[in-house]
């Protein structure tokens, strides 16, 4: 079989820049299964990268790994410094039995935000994820669409540049979707460096600059996202951009 490889993006970044991550020949086994192949990737400071692939390719592994939660067997990850504490949210938001403001009251003071500081940080959230009328409500009493703002706006708190999103609106409506991307195009719009693992190809033209394509743990293609959808160039993506490809 042709060995496969990393289509490298080719993006406008200042000359000589430091790749804001930079991931290179990265292994992950479990139980025996290879489960992350040899994945070398560089990605820039700031836009939004969505990671699609099927069931199963290893994006939630991956995006685990960039946030350093699972340690790789081999190969490495390095993020430029002011990359270097991401926020990350996932499919099923974990919240805290409190309410909504006491949900982001103790993310901050896990930031280190001062005391003095959180109430003004706190309403600002609160503001920017449209939760002011929910603030008193039990997190775990909102609706999954609320759920899910919270836990944005939580993940939001410690003010991270990179930004890791696990099928974020994987089980929301059009309605919930729209308030989340909305949130993150904001994210990004400050400058903030977004990784969003997604099914949904509408959402992915709609927020991301480049797609990589992952498929049995390997990165397959990395393209600037128009070109990824009009002439993806491995037949992986073909065939999963034209729902063949199961797994
Ligand atoms: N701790 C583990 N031990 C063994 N296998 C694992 C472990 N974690 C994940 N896997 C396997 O690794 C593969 C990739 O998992 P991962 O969760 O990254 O897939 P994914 O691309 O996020 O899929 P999905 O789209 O379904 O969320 C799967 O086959 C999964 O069963
Ligand atoms: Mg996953």
């Amino acid at each position: 079989m042709a060995e496969r490889r990393v289509i490298p993006l080719s993006r406008p970044e200042p000359p000589n820049a430091e790749p804001g991550i930079a991931i290179s020949g990265l292994h992950l086994s479990r139980s025996g299964r290879a489960l992350l192949r040899g994945v070398s990737l560089t990605l820039g400071h700031t836009g939004i990268t969505a990671l699609l692939g099927p069931n199963g390719a290893g994006k939630s592994l991956l995006l685990r790994a960039i946030a350093g939660i699972i340690p790789p067997d081999a190969g490495e990850i390095n993020l430029a410094p002011r990359l270097a504490h991401p926020a990350l949210v996932f499919q099923k938001p974990v919240l805290l039995r409190r309410s909504a403001r006491a949900n982001l009251a103790h993310a901050l003071k896990l930031a280190g935000v001062p005391r003095a500081a959180r109430p003004a940080r706190i309403s600002d959230l609160l503001e920017q994820c449209d939760l002011t009328a929910l603030a008193a409500s039990p997190a775990r009493s909102l609706s999954g669409g609320e759920q899910q703002r919270l836990a944005m706006a939580r993940a939001l708190a410690a003010e991270p540049a990179l930004l890791l999103l696990d099928e974020p609106t994987a089980s929301l409506d059009p309605k919930a979707t729209a308030a989340i991307e909305a949130i993150t195009l904001r994210a990004a719009g400050r400058g903030v460096k977004v990784i969003l693992v997604t099914h949904d190809r509408a959402q992915a033209e709609r927020l991301a600059g480049d797609v990589v394509f992952l498929h049995k743990g390997r990165a397959v293609e990395h393209a600037p996202a128009p070109r990824f959808f009009s002439t993806p160039a491995s037949a992986e993506a073909q065939a999963y951009l034209e729902g063949r490809l199961i797994l």
